[in-house]
């Protein structure tokens, strides 16, 4: 077990050390040399997902994944692993997130989307890919020493991601498109469409990290915590933000009659339920005493971030 890039509970310092080694693990799995049972790897479609995964993002997820090992006394290369593969789940989701067909958005993390800076076939497929690669990268025998808890967690990404998850959610964030939902509603399709992906990271971190049944326990609802959280403010931005600083476009919900509890409650609401759930957040994760610091920190990032 090494310790780098202790970052003092300050959560900026801990994604800039994630976002490092999470990089250098994708830059190395999205080289442009075929592997073992690999045909060839067309450069055009390296390139697009290189843009899509490489240079920007705040690598939140992968944070997670590692602070929540950390808490549980675990950081080296392997947990880096299953932060990139989740990292590539989540960056195919934007790719596609933003094809004319979805959201159709022409600027992400400041950058064209890669339907823009290549076509919209590339795009897909490159969404394709990195779905595919994230299965990979979750399979390798660095994450766990135990092929079974390897499988555990490929399964859970699966299910975190496919149709019970984050692409059901997003069917549902399609769907409620200028049609009325109730918050209950609202919330089942924010917790797939963002939550589940925060959730796995959180309990994922702690699985990989041997962490006891009821840790792992307390770890997902901490999960699900920061996933509405974080969707949360990312409703608030789309209202309030700045689209440069955001590096998207912002004032797009209302338009596209998104179905957002933003919408539904406004954000003076939004604002005081965000900061009750940087309190519970807080609150659950009290037992493990000062070494909880690091994830209290990032709980609260997801709530007062501004990008
Ligand atoms: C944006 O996610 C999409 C949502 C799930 C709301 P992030 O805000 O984590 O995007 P990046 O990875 O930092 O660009
Ligand atoms: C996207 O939600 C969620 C996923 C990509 C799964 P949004 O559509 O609100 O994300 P942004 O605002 O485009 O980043
Ligand atoms: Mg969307
Ligand atoms: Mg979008
Ligand atoms: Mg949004």
């Amino acid at each position: 077990m090494t310790h780098q890039d202790a970052s003092g509970g300050d959560p900026v310092r801990l994604l800039a050390g994630c976002a490092r080694r999470v990089e250098a693990a994708l830059d190395n799995a999205l080289a442009t040399s075929a592997l073992a049972g690999e045909h060839a790897r067309p450069e055009r479609l390296v390139a697009a997902m290189r843009h899509a995964a490489l240079g920007g993002g705040k690598r939140l997820r992968p944070g997670l994944v590692l602070a929540s090992a950390r808490l549980f006394g675990r950081d080296d290369a392997g947990v880096i692993l299953a932060g990139a593969a989740l990292e590539c789940i989540h960056c195919y989701s934007l790719v596609h997130d933003d094809l004319p067909a979805m959201d159709d958005d022409d600027m992400r993390r400041g950058r064209p989307t890669v339907h823009k800076a290549y076509d919209e076939a590339t795009a897909i497929l490159a969404g394709d890919a990195l779905l595919t690669l994230a299965f990979d990268l979750i399979a390798d025998p660095a994450v766990h020493a135990s092929a079974s808890v390897r499988l555990e967690a490929s399964r859970e990404l699966a299910r975190a991601a496919g149709h019970g998850g984050m692409a059901g959610g997003q069917m549902l964030d399609l769907a409620s498109e200028h049609r009325d939902r109730s918050e209950q509603e609202v919330r089942l399709l924010q917790a797939m469409k963002t939550g589940a992906l925060i959730r796995y990271a959180a309990r994922t971190g702690a699985r990989l990290a041997d962490a006891t049944e009821a840790d792992l326990e307390r770890m997902t609802r901490f999960g699900e915590i920061i996933g509405l959280a974080f969707q949360l403010a990312d409703d608030l931005l789309d209202v309030e933000g700045d689209a440069v600083r955001l590096g998207k476009a912002a004032g797009k919900d209302a338009d596209a009659g998104k179905a957002t509890l933003v919408a539904l409650k406004g954000t003076a609401e939004t604002r005081a339920e965000l900061e009750g759930l940087v309190a519970e957040a807080e609150a659950l994760l009290a037992p493990f005493g000062e070494r909880s610091l690091e994830l209290v920190a990032l709980a609260r990032f997801v709530a007062d971030r501004d990008s």
